[in-house]
């Protein structure tokens, strides 16, 4: 099945109707730029009159009092203020989409969990509908801890806006392409792509080519950052400049619209007469932004051993606890193994953090079988987990030439707080029941009388 739709409406300078958006590379960079020649007023914030009739609002992403290296705002300069897209709200459900704190005492989250991919549905759901909560940890009222997501979105978003009050959400979609109209522009997002939402951005969300399917990480803490790179230096990992913020695009367009916003776990309508994407240019360093995870530069063991997984760290979203994340978003990418003298995979391990992971494609290297495109896991604080039989044989006995690891994305959302299954992950979602088997053949194998090998 295959959805097409007509392109976004969106205008702007750089990006006529019906084209390809535009982007400015950088990660978190003091970005300016206008739809319409002189929209963006120069040398100062807030005019007294601005050019063209806007209006000058700014957007803050932090605490206005946040050290200046965190400190993150936007000015827009827009058709109407922000206060004309909001009406009286009326309360709604969307019973998929849960959040934080959620624990349902008929459902044990304690455990390594495996699942397929979530199939399509015949029935049409959009972003807000296709959503389906698998996991969330921690609560979303203080801000801290996060939820995982699969979404299955068939039906672009019609004369319908959202945005999130709780969360900055991270998307990584495994099939179909997307196209996130924002207040500050366009992002289009395909497989092997990533998109980053800051909390607070109006959005729709549009498929280009559906179904799409694809998974989701809810951030109800402190904004994504880059990871420090410490002793690696300068390079590599996920370079500033291969970030992509969109340029200024906007719609001037009289229609009776409906702005859904999630706001401490709770979902409510209200009802406008005109698109609110209507931002016709803006500055500042709080904005959306995608990332080709191809670009993302692994580094690794070279001569023996391996270091822990969190070298291949792509965004990190801080805990206010140094070195402690709220989440890590990491990816396990194509990447070459040479270490000598070395048990290749991830080694068996518990870990206070827990560990939800999705496949993008291919074949994830401890788990051959079973973890297929589309499918998640989950290895919650303090479960043990490690290779199949198979894998731990495999590279037990392997002959160590170097050897590519090649057809292989996999990421994991590691967050420092444990993770709740909901009851669509436990009861309706395609959990395979015979994962914990794939350890049962592990055999003993010490040998007290056998000496050093
Ligand atoms: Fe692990």
């Amino acid at each position: 099945m295959s959805t097409k739709i007509k392109p976004s409406t969106l205008t702007s300078a750089q990006t006529p109707m019906g084209t390809t958006p535009g982007y400015m590379p950088g990660f978190g960079n003091d970005f300016e730029t206008e739809a319409l020649p002189g929209a963006l007023p120069q040398g100062m914030n807030s005019p007294q009159k601005c050019n063209y009739g806007l209006y000058g609002e700014q957007l803050s992403g932090t605490a206005f009092t946040a050290p200046s290296h965190q400190n993150e705002r936007t000015w827009c300069y827009r058709i109407r203020p922000s206060v004309k897209h909001s009406h009286r709200y009326t309360k709604i459900d969307l019973p998929y989409w849960k959040s934080a704190p959620y624990i349902d005492p008929d459902v044990i989250s304690l455990g390594q969990y495996r699942w397929d991919p979530v199939p399509h549905s015949e029935r049409s759901s959009t972003w807000l509908t296709g959503m389906r909560t698998m996991t969330t940890a921690g609560d979303v009222n203080t801000q801290v801890g996060m939820a995982s997501h699969i979404y299955l979105v068939t039906e672009s978003m019609k004369d319908a806006y959202f945005f999130s009050a709780d969360s900055e959400l991270l998307i990584v979609p495994q099939e179909g392409h997307l196209r996130f109209c924002t207040e500050l522009g366009v992002l289009d997002v395909a497989p092997q792509e990533i998109a980053i939402i800051p909390r607070g951005l109006l959005y729709r969300v549009e498929v280009l080519d559906g179904p799409a399917r694809g998974f989701v990480c809810e951030n109800y803490g402190q904004k994504f950052d880059l990871p420090g790179r410490g002793p690696i230096g300068a390079n590599c990992l996920a370079n500033r400049r291969d970030f992509k913020a969109p340029v200024a695009a906007f719609e001037d367009r009289d229609a009776p619209s409906t702005v859904t916003i999630k706001w401490c776990g709770q979902f409510h309508e209200t009802k406008i007469g005109h698109s609110p994407l209507d931002v016709v240019a803006w500055h500042g360093n709080y904005a959306p932004y995608k990332y080709d995870l191809k670009n993302y530069c692994p580094v690794g063991a070279i001569l023996f051993d391996h270091p822990d997984p969190s070298i291949y760290t792509v965004l990190s979203a801080p805990s206010g606890q140094e070195g402690t994340a709220n989440i890590d978003f990491v990816l396990f990418r194509e990447r070459w193994m040479v270490a000598e003298d070395t048990f290749r995979p991830p080694w068996y391990h518990k870990n206070i953090m827990s560990e939800l992971m999705g496949n993008i494609y291919g074949q994830y290297d401890a788990k051959p079988k079973g973890f297929i495109p589309g499918g998640m896991s989950l290895h919650n604080m303090m479960i043990p987990h490690g290779p199949d039989k198979n894998a731990f044989e495999g590279a037990s006995n392997a002959d160590l030439k170097p050897h590519k690891l090649d057809n292989t994305m996999s990421f994991m959302f590691e967050t420092r707080f444990p993770q709740h299954l909901t009851p669509f992950a436990a009861n309706e979602a395609p959990l395979q029941d015979d994962y914990i088997d794939c350890w049962h053949d592990i055999e003993k194998k010490f040998d007290g009388s056998s000496g050093k090998k």
